[in-house]
C-alpha cells in the first residue's frame, strides 16, 4: 500500500488536516479536550495481517536453531503457504534434530556447522536466516550473499564497523536482499508512532528523549551471566542490546545522525561488590540467596523467567530447572552476578545530533523493574509520549490529545509474536521481499541498518575516549 493510501485508510490524512484546524473532521478525530476532561480519542491505524502476499512458499535454511532461529521458523508453522523450512544448521545435535524434525527437513539438508551449508558451492534454497551468536554472523552472511542467497540477518550484523561495511558492499556486489532483524520497526506500536509523526501531527521533530529499561533480572541473565556478557566476544551493549534503539531514532527522525557523545559503565556487577561470603554460584549455598534480587535460583525457579535457554522442552518444574543449573552445559546461569567474566555497562547514556540540528538523548538502564521502552518526542506544534505499548499525542494548537492503545495480544495472528508483533511481521515482509525480489517491501534497507550500526560503534568509541564522535557513513 502506498504511504498516502495507507494514511488515508488510517484516517491520518484527515487527522493531519484536522490537527491544523482546517476541517470539521478535527472534532470527529479528536474529541478530547484538556478543558473538558473527556476520554482520549483513539488513533485508528489498521494493523496489517501477518499473512504474506506470495504465490508460493519461499524456501529457507535456518542457520542457528536456538531461540531466534526458532522464532522465525514459527512463521512457517503459521503460514506454510508462504515459508517452507527446507534446511537447518546447528552445531548442537539436539537443536538441529528438534527443528529439523518439526519441519520434516530431509537428512541431506540437516547441517552441523554453517560451513556445511555452503560446502557444495551451490544455492540450496531461496534464502537463509542467520541466527547464530554475534561472532558468527559475518562469515555465513558473506558466503550466503556470494552464493546468491537473500539473507535475514540477526542483529548486530557483525562485530566491527569494518565487517558491517563489508556486508553492505557484498550485498550490493551480488545484488541480494539483506533484512536486518531490527524487529521493532515491524511492531505495530512503532509503525503507528512513525506514521503519526509523518502525518505532521506534532509538526517538525525538534528533539527526542528515549530510554530502554532493560529490567534488572534480564540484565543479570543476558548481560552479566549470559551470552552477551562480554563486549569482546559479542559486541558492545550499545549494539548487542540497543542497536534497535539507535535504528529506531534514525527511523523516527528520518534524517542521518551527524555526531554522538556517550558515557556510562559497569557500576554494580563486579567482584569488589560481592557481599561477604557469597560463593561463586548461587547454587552453592549462598547466605544471601533469599534477599539477593539477582539470585539465579529466584530468577529461574521462582520467577520462571528466561527459561528458554535451558532446552527444558516444557519440563519447567523446580527439580528440572535446578538440574540444569548444575549441568556444566548450562551452569554459567547459576553464577553469582559478582563473580562473572562480564564487562558490559549497566548504565549507558548518549546524546546525538541529527541533520538540521535535531537532537536525541538515549539512555539504556539495567536497574529498572520492568522493560518497555519510553519515548518522548518534542515537535514544533505538539508532543508525543509513549511507554512501549501505548502513546499519546498532544497538539499545542488545539490543546487536544489522542491515544494509540491497541492490544496486539488480542489479535489472534499476533498472539504469540514477540517484540510487540515485530518478529513475525518482519518474517512476513522478508518473505514478500524475497518472493517479489523487492527490497522496498522491507522497512529498512541494508544501507540504513548499517548506518545505525555505525552510530553504535561511534557511541562506544566516545564512551571510551570521552570525546564527541562524528558519524561518517
Ligand atoms: N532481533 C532481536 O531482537 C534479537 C533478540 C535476541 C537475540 N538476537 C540475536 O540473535 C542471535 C542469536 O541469538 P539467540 O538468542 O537465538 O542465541 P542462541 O544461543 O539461542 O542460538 C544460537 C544458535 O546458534 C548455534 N550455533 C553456534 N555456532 C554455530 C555454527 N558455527 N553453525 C551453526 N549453528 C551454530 C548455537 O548452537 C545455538 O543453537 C544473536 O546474534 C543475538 O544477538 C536478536
Amino acid at each position: 500500500m502506498k504511504r498516502r493510501d495507507f494514511l488515508r485508510s488510517a484516517g491520518l490524512l484527515a487527522a493531519g488536516t484536522a490537527l491544523s484546524g482546517q476541517t470539521s473532521s478535527a472534532k470527529a478525530f479528536m474529541e478530547f479536550s484538556e478543558n473538558t476532561g473527556n476520554d482520549l480519542n483513539s488513533i485508528n491505524l489498521p494493523i496489517r495481517s501477518l499473512r504474506a502476499d506470495v504465490d508460493k512458499p519461499v524456501s529457507v535454511i535456518i542457520i542457528g536453531a536456538g531461540s531466534r532461529g526458532k522464532t522465525y521458523s514459527k512463521y512457517a508453522d503459521l503460514f506454510p503457504e508462504a515459508m517452507k523450512i527446507v534446511g537447518v544448521s546447528d552445531i548442537l545435535d539436539h537443536r538441529l534434530k528438534f527443528l529439523s524434525d518439526k519441519h520434516g527437513v530431509a537428512p541431506e539438508m540437516r547441517f552441523g556447522h554453517f560451513r556445511e551449508v555452503f560446502a557444495s558451492g551451490r544455492k540450496l534454497a531461496d534464502a537463509v536466516v542467520i541466527a547464530t551468536p554475534d561472532d558468527r554472523h559475518f562469515e555465513p552472511c558473506m558466503k550466503a550473499l556470494e552464493l546468491g542467497y537473500d539473507v535475514l540477518l540477526e542483529k548486530p550484523c557483525a562485530q566491527t564497523e569494518k565487517e558491517c561495511r563489508a556486508i553492505l558492499a557484498q550485498a550490493k556486489k551480488f545484488g541480494r536482499i539483506v533484512a536486518v532483524c531490527h524487529v521493532l520497526r515491524y511492531a505495530p506500536y512503532f509503525i503507528a508512532m512513525r506514521e503519526v509523526l509523518r502525518s505532521g501531527a506534532i509538526g517538525d521533530i525538534v528533539s527526542i528523549q528515549h530510554m530502554e529499561p532493560i529490567q534488572y533480572a534480564h540484565m543479570a541473565h543476558s548481560y552479566v551471566r549470559g551470552n552477551w556478557r562480554s563486549s569482546k566476544e559479542t559486541t558492545p551493549i550499545i549494539l548487542a542490546k540497543s542497536c534497535h534503539d539507535l535504528d529506531m531514532l534514525r527511523w523516527l527522525i528520518d534524517k542521518p545522525c551527524k555526531s554522538i557523545v556517550a558515557d556510562g559503565g559497569l557500576h554494580l556487577f563486579k567482584k569488589e561488590n560481592a557481599p561477604e561470603g557469597a560463593p561463586l554460584k548461587c547454587t552453592d549455598g549462598c547466605p544471601h540467596e533469599a534477599t539477593c534480587p539477582y539470585s539465579a535460583i529466584d530468577i529461574y525457579t521462582r520467577k520462571k523467567a528466561h527459561l528458554y535457554v535451558f532446552d527444558l522442552n516444557g519440563k519447567n518444574d523446580v527439580d528440572s530447572i535446578m538440574a540444569k543449573l548444575k549441568d556444566p552445559a548450562y551452569d554459567n546461569y547459576a553464577r553469582c552476578v559478582y563473580h562473572c567474566d562480564n564487562d558490559q555497562p549497566d548504565h549507558y547514556v548518549s546524546e546525538m545530533v541529527f541533520e538540521d540540528g535535531v537532537t536525541a538523548a538515549f539512555s539504556m538502564e539495567a536497574f529498572s523493574p520492568r522493560g518497555g521502552r519510553k519515548t518522548r518526542i518534542m515537535g514544533t506544534t505538539g508532543y508525543l509520549e509513549g511507554d512501549g505499548s501505548k502513546f499519546t499525542v498532544t497538539d499545542f494548537r488545539t490543546r487536544k490529545q489522542q491515544v494509540w492503545d491497541k492490544k496486539i495480544s488480542d489479535i489472534p495472528e499476533y498472539k504469540d509474536a514477540g517484540h510487540g508483533g515485530g518478529d513475525l511481521a518482519l518474517a512476513r515482509d522478508f518473505v514478500e521481499a524475497v518472493a517479489h525480489q523487492d527490497p522496498s517491501r522491507l522497512s529498512s534497507t541494508i544501507d540504513v541498518s548499517i548506518e545505525s550500526h555505525v552510530m553504535g560503534f561511534a557511541a562506544e568509541r566516545s564512551r571510551k575516549s570521552g570525546k564527541k564522535e562524528k558519524v561518517k557513513v
